[in-house]
């Protein structure tokens, strides 16, 4: 068969009488479906259709482990208008009607990832046969990047699974496991990935030869309700609120999602699937999904980054983990190890208390998995008995990286140094998760400064996404790729930064809390600011940060910016009295928050009096939120132009991924952009006049402001 794209992504095999399309796009690792895949698929089904010879057709993926990843995301990024993406999203419909209406039977294999225009394709398939493997997971996360499922999915998944499960996966995007699909009813069968092909043929020949089933959701009871209109309505109505509720209403392609889903059960799929190309053509062209699609683009840019410029040195393999402290960072650092990249960890604490203690904490973050059924008994054991530790050097010798999470205290932490270099590999890369203590005056106690470099991990490790990896001035090309690629490995997003104090997250981080304290003392309530910078977007407002963060750590993390950048990050509070007064912030359940059961609940409001402050009239919301979101975008600012992240990039992802930057802003420098640097160092000066020089603009926004630049080009 001859089709107009050169090479072809489609090959088709003839298993007696039933066609195998097996989805192979060349060049890509997974397959999306862009506007010539979905053409030459259009192509290839209507040949089929035709065929004598075939009875029915079974679709499955070329690439291993992953199925669909979803349609071409740059092509509807260059969809300029709301018709633009309109048309895109009628004729991914209309070619997917094509194969729900397909003369013969169609059944989707599904091996991997299952996502977006890939899920729609197999909704739009007959019957569905899913691999039972972890990697097999369905998922519509088309309102990640700001817009709603284009290709049928609003009308389709509604009336295969249900409501409430359509509008669980539509309005959330999460991943549904392959187990969980087929109790719902959005698979068929389940089945071991050696099989499914077989599997797949053989439903393909069964249906050929009868009427096509057409699947109906397993929970009975959810759909009685589901089919009673008012019982529709009342769902509708609760996913709403939530989705409000959750959004703070910075987001609109979730409701635009429900909407389309409402639509859909009222009017019938015709006018469904055309409403849900009208409300994708509008989410499409928001400046919310064109943030969330950079970010997207972002981050998959940041995977591929080696750390350094090209020619970027091969990372050096790590088969085996040193972790030395067994305390809150280090059990940390050595469960995600264990987890995420599957490696032996070794770690070392000062006493058997301290590592028991720190193999405790190691076997609850596995057990909470096992107990909410992430992960089976068998998985949790297996990855518990990657753990070990003791108070010797054993089992540090064949490390290929040890990261230390001692005291944060230069000669410790020199201390340790030089007795595992004695120790360990000459090829050994030595990490120090230190935050606030530079790279450069640890390694100075180093034999082999070009292996020494920073791994800065965010607490908890387990959940927190970001990781800084920082070389020193003396540090190789090698050794950074290798934290780099481990630091990936580990599941995280990482970005390289100089070492000057505080890193990136902290260097924007200590002015934005030094705002907070200043608003205090003009009588701010904690509970105002919080929530002003919550509607503003963050997950949580600047007090609430600064408890989670850990009070202690914030005065030391404090004094080396006050050292570092002078009087604009000179505290305004005296956090050490909180400090002083017992209040270590949520680790020992009180801070500017009393907790209990581990539970936030409600203000302190004895802090005011240790802090020696009155509670005054509250400040319009604006000014709160302009004053604190400033005072870090230009700190970011000037860090970008110190060299301390290498784009504004590294940035933007940086302060999304390690401290909840609204995605939806796209990170401080596509905020500033936004604005536009006249706007913002028009507004800065304004705040200096009032607030003092703290303010002044960086002088890079001034630079633009004088030039018309802006921070990101070419988009
Ligand atoms: P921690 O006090 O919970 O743990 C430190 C552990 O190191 C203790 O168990 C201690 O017994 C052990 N230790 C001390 N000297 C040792 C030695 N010579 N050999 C072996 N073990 C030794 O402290 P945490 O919070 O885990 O901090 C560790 C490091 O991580 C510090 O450098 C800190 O600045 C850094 N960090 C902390 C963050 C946080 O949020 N707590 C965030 C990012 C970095």
């Amino acid at each position: 068969m001859s089709h107009a794209t050169t090479p072809s992504a489609l090959g088709i095999e003839d298993d007696a009488g039933v066609a195998v399309v097996t989805l192979d796009v060349p060049g890509a690792s997974v397959n999306t479906i862009s506007l010539a895949v979905k053409d030459e698929f259009a192509a290839t089904m209507s040949a089929l259709a035709e065929q004598g010879g075939v009875s029915a057709v079974v679709i499955m993926s070329g690439k291993a482990d992953a199925f669909i990843a979803g349609a071409d995301i740059e092509e509807f990024q260059a969809a300029r208008t709301e018709e633009d993406a309109r048309r895109l999203s009628r004729e991914g419909q209309e070619f997917l009607d094509r194969i729900a209406s397909f003369p013969k039977p169609v059944v989707a294999a599904i091996h991997g990832a299952c996502l977006g225009g890939g899920l729609e394709l197999a909704l739009a398939c007959h019957y569905r046969v899913a691999t039972k493997h972890p990697k097999t997971v369905l998922a519509l996360p088309e309102v990640q990047l700001g817009v709603i499922p284009g290709a049928g999915g609003c009308n389709r998944l509604p009336r295969l699974v249900g409501l409430r499960n359509a509008l669980d996966m539509i309005v959330s995007g999460r991943n549904v496991r392959a187990d969980a699909a087929l109790r719902m009813g959005l698979v068929d069968e389940l089945v071991a990935p050696a099989i499914v092909r077989h599997v797949a043929v053989r439903a393909a020949r069964r249906l050929g030869s009868q009427a096509v089933r057409r699947t109906r959701p397993s929970g009975v009871g959810a759909w009685l309700l589901d089919k009673n209109a008012l019982g529709q309505a009342f769902v509708l109505r609760q996913a709403r609120k939530t989705t409000l509720r959750r959004t703070g209403g910075h987001y609109p392609a979730p409701l635009a999602a429900l909407d389309a889903v409402r639509y859909s059960l009222a009017e019938g799929t015709e006018r469904g699937l055309l409403h849900e190309a009208e409300l994708f053509g509008r989410m499409a062209v928001t400046e919310v999904s064109r943030r969330l699609v950079e970010v997207f683009f972002a981050t998959t840019a940041l995977k591929k980054d080696p750390g350094v410029p090209a020619p970027a040195p091969a990372p050096q393999l790590v088969t085996r983990l040193g972790v030395l402290g067994a305390g809150f960072m280090g059990s940390g650092i050595a469960v995600t190890a264990a987890e995420q990249a599957g490696v032996p960890v070794r770690m070392k604490d000062a006493d058997l208390a301290r590592v028991g203690k720190g193999l405790r904490a190691v076997a609850d973050v596995i057990q909470e998995r096992v107990r909410r059924r992430t992960i089976s008994k068998l998985e949790g054991a297996r990855r518990l008995a990657l753990v070990s530790g003791g108070v010797d050097y054993s089992g540090f010798r064949r490390a290929d990286l040890i990261v230390e999470a001692v005291f944060e205290d230069l000669e410790v932490k020199r201390a340790v140094l030089r007795e595992v270099e004695a120790i360990a590999r000459p090829e050994c890369v030595f990490a120090s998760n230190t935050s606030t203590i530079p790279i450069g005056r640890i390694a100075e106690a180093s034999a082999r400064p070009e292996k020494v470099i920073g791994m800065h991990f965010f607490s908890p490790v387990h959940r927190m996404l970001l990781l800084e990896v920082i070389p020193s001035e003396q540090t190789a090309p090698e050794t950074t790729v290798t934290a780099v690629a481990f630091g990936r490995r580990m599941g995280k997003t990482v970005i390289v930064v100089k070492d000057r104090p505080g890193f990136f997250i902290n260097r924007i981080l200590a002015p934005y809390v030094v705002e907070a304290g200043h608003l205090l003392k003009e009588g701010v309530a904690i509970e105002d600011m919080d929530r002003a910078m919550v509607r503003w977007g963050f997950p949580v407002g600047p007090v609430t940060l600064l408890d989670e963060v850990g009070l202690d750590v914030a005065v030391k993390v404090g004094g080396v910016m006050l050292e570092a950048l002078g009087e604009r990050v000179a505290p305004a509070i005296r956090l050490d009295a909180l400090v002083g007064s017992g209040r270590m912030g949520r680790k020992n359940g009180r801070g500017f928050f009393r907790y209990e059961n581990g539970k936030k609940a409600g203000v302190d409001e004895a802090v005011y009096g240790v802090l020696g402050l009155a509670k005054g009239s509250p400040k319009d919301t604006a000014s709160l939120t302009e004053r604190l979101s400033l005072a870090m975008l230009n700190e970011a600012a000037r860090a970008l132009q110190e060299g301390v992240i290498r784009s504004p990039r590294d940035g933007d992802i940086g302060a999304i991924f390690g401290i909840g930057f609204p995605p939806f802003r796209g990170g401080p420098f596509r905020e500033l952009d936004a604005m536009g640097a006249q706007a913002a160092v028009a507004k800065l000066e304004l705040l200096a006049a009032r607030y003092g020089p703290r303010f002044a603009p960086a002088p890079t926004l001034v630079d633009q402001a004088e030039r018309g630049g802006r921070f990101h080009h070419g988009d």
